[in-house]
């Protein structure tokens, strides 16, 4: 047995987002973000054709939801504030009735002695301001920072540690390059590093008007890293591979957020196919002077590549993947309900590579779990969902933190994803990640899992034996 402490002040939680959770009621005054819209044309590319709408109804019942995550070890509790609630038409009006939801919610967590982490952006632009091109479009970058100061000047007091953005890369690939988001677009890999741009321009812009405020906080970006890994480490055409893909999915926006400016791979290959963003004069010094205070690090798999094996061929429409080919490696570890592998080792990787290469900025782990279908036949005569596959990926994974830690990583806590069951963009509730179960055909009723207990136990101990 080897006991596994974790330092003073470590934040145990969870995080979610406003968009998953929070559901919508009558005359809220939310409208509609481009989910809800994208869901009410295309009703059938939602699992069970069920809807943002339909999320686990944080809205009305957060102040039970905070004692449940009292009696699940949360000291601190990621979720974000939806754009679509707080502004309803992208810009101007501001809804008085989200201004007393968030301002309560917050202030309940911390009457509860749980931390709010507050995300700004997590996928869910309102539908007015998708009209004029989103993030392709300048002008969503300008009503961006609106939002952000005026979500500052609304919640600063309360909230000490701000987000940003909630993983930007996926609404660049997803809406532009793989079609999982809206609006739904393929191979358009020069939109894609459009958005990419806007966003993590809009970030430092962001953290700009924040400092500006003097508010005694910190600001930050999550981040979804996946370590590339090579087929074959002594094969230089695999190894050269695996670099691409860090430019293209990790490097992309760690190098801009936590160092100013973006990798040289990724440029050179950019400008060689003609897709360069459009940058006004400004720009690069403004990204440069407003790098990040924290990271945040969602954790869910490794990306494995290697050499291409049929050449790139340049007049088509470009693509990440002209670059390497994705490995599928055999007898990997896979979470067959979601496709992911797992390879608990990659946290390690990557907080390491944040201390060796990254000025070891604080950081911690914000997302990392397991999403699994049809959790009820876990369901034991106790009444509980035992969910010890969910105990031992979260132990397998801290064990790693815990050494990178160790060894000088400056990582402060570690979120699960989730709180409790939510609503997952065009999965919806296909797979469960929660400490706590929602059970959407009984009104929503939550039932804490095996594993929210033992996250108690964890987080009560700051740590664990094993
Ligand atoms: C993360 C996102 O990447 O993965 C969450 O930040 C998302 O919003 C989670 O819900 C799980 O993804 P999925 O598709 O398995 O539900």
């Amino acid at each position: 047995m080897a006991r596994y402490e974790f330092p003073k002040n470590f934040w145990w939680g969870s995080a979610a987002s406003g968009p998953q959770t929070e559901g919508r009621i009558e005359g809220d005054g939310k409208s509609d973000n481009i989910f809800d819209y994208w869901y009410s044309i295309e009703p059938n590319k939602f699992f069970n054709k069920i809807g943002p709408g339909n999320a686990s109804k944080v809205y009305v019942n957060y102040k039970e939801d905070i004692q449940l995550m009292k009696k699940t070890g949360h000291n601190s509790f990621r979720t974000s504030i939806q754009w679509s609630r707080l502004i309803p038409n992208g810009t101007g009006e501001i809804n008085q009735k989200a201004v007393d939801f968030y301002n309560d919610f917050f202030q309940e967590l911390k009457n509860n002695g749980i931390e709010p982490f507050v995300n700004l952006y997590h996928f869910d632009i309102p539908m007015a301001l998708q009209k004029i091109g989103g993030w392709l479009n300048r002008e969503n970058v300008d009503a961006y920072v609106q939002y952000a100061k005026t979500c500052f000047n609304l919640f600063g007091d309360k909230v000490k540690f701000w987000f940003t953005h909630n993983e930007p890369i996926v609404p660049a690939e997803g809406g532009y390059l793989y079609g999982f988001h809206y609006p739904v677009k393929t191979n358009h890999l020069k939109e894609a590093i459009q958005v990419g741009y806007n966003e993590i321009l809009a970030s430092a812009l962001a953290i700009k008007e924040y400092k500006n405020l003097n508010l005694d906080g910190k600001i930050g970006i999550i981040l979804n890293l996946s370590p590339s890994y090579p087929r074959d480490e002594n094969n230089k055409e695999d190894v050269k591979a695996a670099e691409i893909s860090d430019a293209f999915f990790n490097r992309s926006f760690l190098d801009p957020c936590v160092k100013g400016y973006f990798p040289k791979d990724l440029i050179e290959i950019i400008k060689d196919r003609d897709i360069m963003p459009y940058i006004l004069n400004d720009d690069l010094d403004i990204i440069k002077n407003n790098v990040i205070d924290i990271l945040g690090i969602n954790y869910y798999q490794p990306r494995r590549v290697k050499a291409k094996e049929s050449p790139c061929i340049k007049t088509n429409m470009p693509m990440p993947e002209d670059y390497f080919d994705n490995y599928d490696m055999p007898g990997k570890k896979m979470n067959p309900y979601r496709g992911w592998e797992i390879y608990e080792k990659g946290i390690y990787d990557l907080l390491i590579n944040v201390k060796d290469n990254y000025n070891n900025i604080p950081c911690y782990i914000s997302e990392n779990g397991m999403g699994v279908e049809n959790e009820s036949r876990f369901i034991k005569d106790d009444g509980m969902i035992h969910d010890d596959y969910r105990i031992d990926f979260i132990k397998d994974h801290l064990k790693y933190v815990h050494k990178a830690i160790k060894e000088g990583s400056n990582c402060l806590g570690y979120h699960m994803w989730t709180c409790m069951d939510n609503w997952s963009w065009i999965n919806a509730y296909k797979n469960r990640y929660g400490f706590i179960s929602v059970d959407i055909d009984n009104n929503f009723k939550r039932s804490i899992k095996k594993s929210g207990y033992w996250f108690n136990k964890v987080s009560n101990d700051n740590g664990f034996e094993d």
